[in-house]
């Protein structure tokens, strides 16, 4: 079991290029089941989720190859329509097996996926909107079995909360349907409009994806194509957060700026300066960070939940007091034990944490329980007085690739062993 040792307080320059995003990477390759040939995927970080994606596809029946950050995926029609608890298991993101499966073999026995324990992550919303295209779903001791006895059909679907998989899996399904699907009040991530260009690309017919309602003609079949993957808004605002803790001035290329707006913007109210110019973003820190307004999780293109870990850590060593609501998940502060053990001064109750900066946190042994809660202890790291030993390096491989030599190579003390 590998481990990061981070000894803090070392500024950070230079420039770096973010990865490709994984949250569109693990839909286009559960996509690529769909187009028959030959697609080609630029761009696709290498982690352990995209690498668990790889795995399901071969067991399929696809070849799937990587080459650097190329995965080529040969889906020469599939042998199979189960997949085993055992691969189910290793990424949460392999829900969206579900629909693309389901749309390209009429049928799929599936276990519910594993993942971040941030929250219960039911998928109601998944199972109801597969129903109204026409599946057939079983669901026993976490086995799921799906038909489309007579296909799938298009369908007036509302989803009741713009879930990002369920948009995901409803788009996967319907484009191939029989007739028209509208998705309203559908989740609005620049990774849904990633998906639709990827499906568009193999000749699907989705329109309206970035807005609230998605309409999708479905054609009767889809072709492999080239397509490369946006980059990782996610991982941009984690090295935002590095750069802002330790007083650096940092580049990332190869971002997409309306993606980080909220973000943005809530770095520049803890006092961070921002240059833009194409697709680089610099960011420029002060000395000592602000405390922040309220920072509220939100759907997109509100702040993203996934880097409220990291903005927190941030908060703790910021002047005065920020508090943050978190309305996506249940159980998103777990990464506070973390901060506490090195200093920081989090209460938290349910949706709510009350940050009270501290003027330095201390390193010390902690242990990582989910992704984005290990970029947190990192960001936390970075700036700490001594040495922090960081357990739960898995998780953070689940979303960061070589995270530890990106952050190395903008000077941090940061060793795996
Ligand atoms: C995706 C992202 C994850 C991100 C999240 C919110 C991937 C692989 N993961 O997760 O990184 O944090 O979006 O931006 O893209 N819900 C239900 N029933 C459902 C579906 C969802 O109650 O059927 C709830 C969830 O428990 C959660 C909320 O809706 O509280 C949002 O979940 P959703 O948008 O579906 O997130 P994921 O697709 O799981």
């Amino acid at each position: 079991m590998s481990k990061l040792y981070i000894s803090g307080r070392k500024r950070l320059s230079g420039d770096v290029t973010v990865q490709g995003a994984k949250n569109s990477a693990l839909p286009v390759l559960a996509a690529s089941v769909l187009a028959e040939g030959e697609s080609v995927i630029y761009r696709c970080p290498l982690l352990s989720d995209t690498e668990a994606s790889l795995r399901i596809l071969r067991w399929l029946g696809c070849r799937a190859q990587r080459s650097g950050g190329t995965v080529l995926v040969n889906n020469g029609g599939l042998k199979r329509f189960d997949i085993p608890d055992g691969l189910m298991r290793q990424t949460r993101g392999s829900i969206v097996f579900l629909g693309a499966v389901l749309a390209a073999a009429g049928r799929v026995r599936l276990s519910l996926p594993g993942g971040c324990e941030i929250g219960l992550r039911p998928i109601d919303m998944h199972l109801e909107a597969l129903r109204r295209l026409g599946a057939v779903i079983k669901e026993r001791h976490g086995r799921l079995d799906c038909r489309a006895p007579h296909g799938l059909k298009g369908a007036d679907i509302t989803l009741p909360f713009p879930s990002v998989g369920a948009t995901e899996n409803v788009m996967l399904a319907a484009c191939t349907a029989n007739g028209t699907t509208t998705v309203t009040n559908a989740a609005k991530e620049p990774e849904i409009c990633d998906l639709a260009d990827y499906l568009n690309r193999c000749g699907a017919r989705i329109k309206g994806a970035g807005g609230s309602v998605i309409v999708i003609d479905g054609v009767r079949r889809l072709h492999g194509c080239a397509h490369a993957l946006i980059p990782d808004r996610i991982t941009a605002a984690t090295l935002i957060s590095c750069a802002a803790v330790t007083g650096s001035e940092i580049t990332l290329k190869g971002v997409i700026h309306s993606h980080l707006t909220a973000v943005v913007s809530a770095f520049e109210d803890a006092g961070c300066v921002f240059s833009a110019h194409e697709n680089e973003l610099t960011v420029i820190a002060p000395e000592r960070l602000s405390s922040m307004k309220i920072v509220r999780t939100m759907p997109y293109p509100g702040f993203p939940t996934d880097a409220q870990a990291p903005l927190l850590a941030a908060a703790s060593v910021a002047d005065g007091t920020t508090v943050f609501i978190e309305n996506i998940f249940e159980n998103r502060y777990r990464h506070t034990a973390g901060l506490a053990r090195m200093g920081a001064d989090i209460k938290t109750e349910g949706k709510l944490a009350v940050v009270e900066g501290v003027p330095r946190l201390y390193g010390a042994p902690v242990e990582a329980t989910d992704l984005r809660g290990a970029a947190a202890l990192v960001t936390a790291a970075l700036c700490a007085e001594g040495k922090t030993e960081l357990e739960g390096v898995k998780y953070l491989e689940r979303g960061y690739e070589g995270f530890e030599q990106v952050l190395s190579s903008l000077g941090a003390d940061i060793a795996k062993v």
